[in-house]
């Protein structure tokens, strides 16, 4: 997959796994990878799947219906990547934290739903439920952030909510934090979730 790989001073830290949105690319979010730990290692992955010229993690059929036949084609996809990038950069295949916005939220999401021990934490910036009537994997309480908007229209507030209580049920121990706004990530959030990181890594 494409990518960017900058090694950190520090290797004792976890690994950020960077996932964009839809429209964005491997380079997006290597700013808020930093701003949320600077010496830690930053893997920065662009999706495989093309939507009218915009790069994403996976096929959606509409707006905010995914393509479950796709999702979990392209999540094993990225978790393979994931093992093969650990083997050729030499970092802690099992000290990876992904960091996701939207759709790259949701296949981090899905990361969870679907393998175990494949990420030590993640930060969930506007995720959805990625499916649902399925058994997780049990987490041990693995630490996730979702950031999450009162007037999301892509997510509505009780879909933020459905996603904890499935992680938590599961033994993640899961913060929920709130804006007041819609599908952006605001400054806030990334505060929220920089403060709430340096508490668990
Ligand atoms: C998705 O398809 O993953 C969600 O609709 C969010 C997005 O627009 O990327």
């Amino acid at each position: 997959m494409k990518h960017v790989f900058y090694k950190g001073d520090d290797q004792s830290k976890p690994t950020l796994l960077l996932l964009h949105g839809t429209g964005g690319n491997e380079h997006d979010l290597v700013g808020l990878g930093k701003e949320i730990d600077g010496a830690a290692n930053i893997l920065s992955v662009r999706g495989n799947v093309l939507e009218n010229g915009m790069p994403r993690f996976f096929k959606r059929l509409a707006e905010g219906v995914f393509d479950m036949e796709d999702l979990m084609f392209r999540s094993e996809e990225l978790k393979n990547f994931i093992d093969e990038a650990a083997e050729n950069y030499e970092f802690d295949r099992d000290n990876v934290v992904a960091i996701g916005y939207s759709n790259g939220a949701n296949i981090a999401a899905n990361l969870l739903f679907e393998y175990k021990n494949v990420l030590k934490g993640a930060i969930l910036h506007h995720p959805m439920v990625p499916r649902r009537g399925v058994e997780l994997p049990a987490f041990a309480d693995a630490p996730v952030f979702i950031g999450a908007g009162k007037n999301d229209h892509m997510c509505p507030a009780t879909e933020s909510e459905e996603l904890r209580d499935l992680l938590q049920a599961a033994g993640a121990k899961v913060e929920l934090y709130w804006h007041s706004y819609g599908h952006q990530l605001t400054q806030d959030e990334v505060q929220a979730a920089k403060n709430w990181y340096q508490t668990k890594f």
